[in-house]
């Protein structure tokens, strides 16, 4: 096992009502901040009322940036920033999905920088101070609530980009469940294969001595299993939109990763296709590339892994021959996501054509491709995966 720094600064209030803690929260850092939410679910569902509500009674003041589309793109963390300034806020207050909080986030690490905000998000200047973040989360999914990361869509460079900071963490996130009873099948399906994935990217290792982490990662993609389909069937079912949404905290806030030589695979594969394709949900993205990629990298080598996969999340008889378990863990993986309803090929996602693949393979890990103790990737590769996945 590796050595490791483990410090969470996110202070999580999980649970019904859990609102009530926001204003007196905000209220330690500042008395003005930026509220940044999506494309209206908020106030069909009453949740922006009840932030309303809250801020009024600790007497904090706000500005509003509304209408965060779905993978946060980079005008609206220009906007954001313009606002911050000429409202002089001295917080952001993200409520709503991944996007809403990447956004938020980006957002708040901006303010402070005079250049073009890309130079930040693409990592060639460091961010050096941010706006303290606040969340309320709305959909169980991408994990922003508790992580120090962001993605960032610049259509224009057709680039899909994680950001990132210890700063960027918030500083409290609020976790009610309830506010996810209204989210749609589409996306309460996509949320899970996200979480689902973000567990299997630092699971899928050749080190087996991080047991702690693995263990827990097995009980979070248990967890995602046993409660994706009764989300699907009872929309308003407190006890599985709990363990959804607590299992996306979980799940890329670091802690299964603990210990581990890791190297995420699918993500950045997934993000060319979001920066290509807009209308691809990321966590559908994801359905379609797990089981073809988890088909491409089994090999000798990788092989003890997926057999612990196999046994130990989907309860394979463990006197099958260990190539067989292998093979049964990835189709259980495929069938999974498709009895939620999630498409098997990039096609049916939304990819009309494989003209861009080139491209695409290019950019997700760069020309050179990248190492990773599981499986080195070469851009061709990733071609491949496209190509197989179309
Ligand atoms: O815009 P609104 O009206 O809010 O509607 C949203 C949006 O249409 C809707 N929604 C959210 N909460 C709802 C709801 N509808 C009804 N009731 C509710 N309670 O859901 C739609 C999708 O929202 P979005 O925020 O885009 O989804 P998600 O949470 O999956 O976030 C996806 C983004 O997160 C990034 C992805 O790349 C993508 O851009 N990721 C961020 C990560 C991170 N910060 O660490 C890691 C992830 O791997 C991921 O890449
Ligand atoms: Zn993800």
């Amino acid at each position: 096992m590796e050595n490791f720094t483990y410090a969470i600064g996110t202070r999580s209030y999980f649970g019904e009502g859990q609102i009530k803690n926001l204003g007196r929260n905000i209220r330690q850092y500042c008395a003005r901040v930026l509220l940044v939410y999506g494309q209206g679910s908020i106030k069909r569902n009453g949740v922006y009322d009840a932030v309303i509500e809250e801020l009024g009674k600790s007497g904090i003041n706000f500005a509003e940036l509304p209408g965060i589309e779905p993978n946060a793109k980079l005008p609206d963390v220009i906007e954001g920033v313009r606002l911050c300034r000429l409202h002089q806020v001295g917080g952001v207050l993200a409520v709503g999905g991944g996007s809403v909080l990447d956004c938020a986030k980006t957002i708040a690490g901006c303010v402070a920088y005079e250049g073009d905000p890309w130079d930040l998000i693409s990592m060639q200047v460091r961010y050096t101070k941010f706006l303290p973040i606040f969340t309320v989360l709305t959909l169980a999914a991408a994990g922003s609530e508790m992580d120090a990361l962001a993605v960032i869509s610049d259509m224009n460079r057709h680039d899909k980009l994680i950001t990132g900071s210890n700063m960027m963490l918030p500083k409290v996130s609020i976790l009610d469940p309830t506010y996810t009873f209204t989210v749609p099948p589409k996306h309460t399906a996509a949320g899970s294969a996200d979480i689902f994935s973000h567990i299997c990217e630092p699971y899928f290792t050749v080190d087996e001595s991080a047991y702690v982490s693995d263990r827990i990662a097995e009980a979070l993609l248990k967890t995602v299993i046993h409660y994706a389909p009764a989300a699907m069937d009872d929309p308003t079912d407190y006890e599985a939109r709990a363990n959804l949404m607590w299992a996306s905290s979980l799940a890329v806030n670091t802690l299964t990763a603990k210990g581990k030589d890791i190297g995420w695979s699918v993500h950045e594969i997934e993000h060319t296709i979001s920066a290509y394709y807009d209308d691809v949900t990321h966590g559908v993205g994801l359905a379609v590339l797990t089981p073809v990629w988890m088909e491409y990298v089994l090999s000798e080598k990788t092989l003890p892994r997926f057999v612990t996969f196999g046994l130990n999340v989907w309860g394979i008889d463990a006197a099958l021959p260990p190539i067989e378990i292998a093979r049964l863990s990835i189709e259980k993986t495929r069938r999974f996501f498709s009895s939620l309803g999630l498409p098997e090929t990039l096609r049916k996602a939304g990819v009309s054509e494989d003209k861009y693949f080139d491209e695409m393979a290019v950019k997700a890990y760069g020309p050179e491709g990248r190492a990773n103790s599981f499986m080195p990737f070469s851009a061709e590769d990733v071609r491949n995966i496209l190509q197989k996945s179309f």
